[in-house]
C-alpha cells in the first residue's frame, strides 16, 4: 500500500491491485451525510459532550436494480476494503432486496447494508427514471470505487418526477432526489456508557426534541430477535427542482443495541421485519 492518489481515496499495492481503506470511506460518507443532515450532527455533538465515544454500527445505501448501480456495484469498493458478503434479505411490500456485509479483519468496522429496489415490478416511469440515472451516473464517474460518492448527478431534477415516483415508492422518490449516499449511520449503543440502552437512549433524544420514527413502534425488534433499534424521522430540507424549492424528507440518524448470540459475541445481522419499518423514516406521508 504506497501510493494514495491526490483527492482520491484509491490505494494501488504493489502489484497495482485496487486496494481501498474502509476507515477513509467511512469519513468521506459521514463528510457528505451530515453535512446535509443537521440533526446527525447535532445529536453527535450532544452525546460527545457527554463524554460518549460514538461507534459506527452501520450505514446504508439504496439504490436501483440496474447493472453498474445496484447492489453488486455498490458492494465492489467495500470488497476492494476487506468486507465480505454476509447476508440477504427481501422485503416483499416494498419490492427490495438487500445485502449486509461485514469487515473481514477489523470486527469494530461498520457493517454496510445495501438495498435494491426491483424496477421491473414498477411503472415505466419508475423504469425510465432508474435507467437514465444510471446511465447519467455512469457517464460521470471514472471507476466503479467512485460509485459509493456519486451523489445525485443526473441534471435538474423534476418535483413532478419526484411526485410521480411517490405515489409508486417512496424508495424511489428518495433516490431519485439524494442518490449515491449514506442513507443514514447508525450509532452503536453498546459502546455507549451513560446512554447504554436503547430505552434510555430514546428517552435522552425524546427530552431533547428529537422524533423518534414509530412505524412499528419506537422501538423495532426485541432481545430475542438480538437486535433492537431505533431511529429520527429524516431530517426536513430545501430542495431546488426544476419547478422551484420544495421541503422533502433527506436522511435519518439510526440506533441499535445488539445481543449475544454466543458468550462473548454480538449478534451482527439484521431483522428483515425491523428493517422493513426503519425504511419508512423517511416517509412522510
Ligand atoms: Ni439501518
Amino acid at each position: 500500500m504506497n501510493n494514495l492518489e491526490p483527492n482520491s481515496l484509491i490505494y494501488y499495492n504493489q502489484t497495482y491491485r485496487c486496494i481501498m481503506d474502509h476507515n477513509l470511506i467511512f469519513d468521506k460518507l459521514w463528510k457528505e451525510y451530515s453535512d446535509i443532515n443537521p440533526s446527525a450532527n447535532n445529536i453527535h455533538a450532544l452525546l460527545t459532550a457527554e463524554g460518549e465515544n460514538i461507534v459506527n454500527d452501520h450505514i446504508a445505501f439504496r439504490t436501483y436494480d440496474i447493472p453498474g448501480i445496484d447492489i453488486k456495484a455498490l458492494s465492489i469498493p467495500f470488497l476492494k476494503a476487506g468486507y465480505v458478503d454476509r447476508g440477504d434479505y427481501v422485503f416483499e411490500a416494498k419490492r427490495l432486496r438487500a445485502k449486509h456485509y461485514e469487515h473481514s479483519t477489523d470486527k469494530t468496522a461498520p457493517k454496510v447494508f445495501i438495498s435494491e429496489l426491483i424496477t421491473s415490478d414498477f411503472s415505466e416511469v419508475v423504469q425510465a427514471t432508474a435507467q437514465k440515472i444510471a446511465t447519467a451516473t455512469l457517464a460521470k464517474i471514472n471507476t466503479s470505487e467512485e460509485l459509493i460518492f456519486a451523489l445525485s448527478s443526473w441534471g435538474k431534477i423534476s418535483y413532478h418526477t419526484y411526485k410521480q415516483l411517490l405515489e409508486e415508492s417512496e424508495y424511489a422518490a428518495w433516490m431519485y432526489v439524494w442518490g449515491f449516499r449514506a442513507n443514514h449511520f447508525t450509532i452503536f449503543i453498546n459502546y455507549l456508557e451513560k446512554y447504554n440502552s436503547i430505552e434510555v437512549l430514546n428517552n435522552k433524544l425524546k427530552e431533547e426534541g428529537y422524533t423518534l420514527n414509530s412505524s412499528g413502534g419506537e422501538i423495532k425488534g426485541s432481545k430475542e430477535q438480538l437486535l433492537k433499534q431505533s431511529s429520527t424521522l429524516a431530517d426536513i430540507v430545501k430542495v431546488d427542482f426544476a419547478e422551484g424549492s420544495y421541503n422533502i424528507p433527506c436522511c435519518y440518524y439510526e440506533f441499535a443495541e445488539r445481543f449475544e448470540n454466543a458468550p462473548g459475541k454480538l449478534y451482527t445481522g439484521f431483522i428483515a421485519s425491523s428493517a422493513d419499518k426503519i425504511f419508512e423514516s423517511t416517509d412522510m406521508r
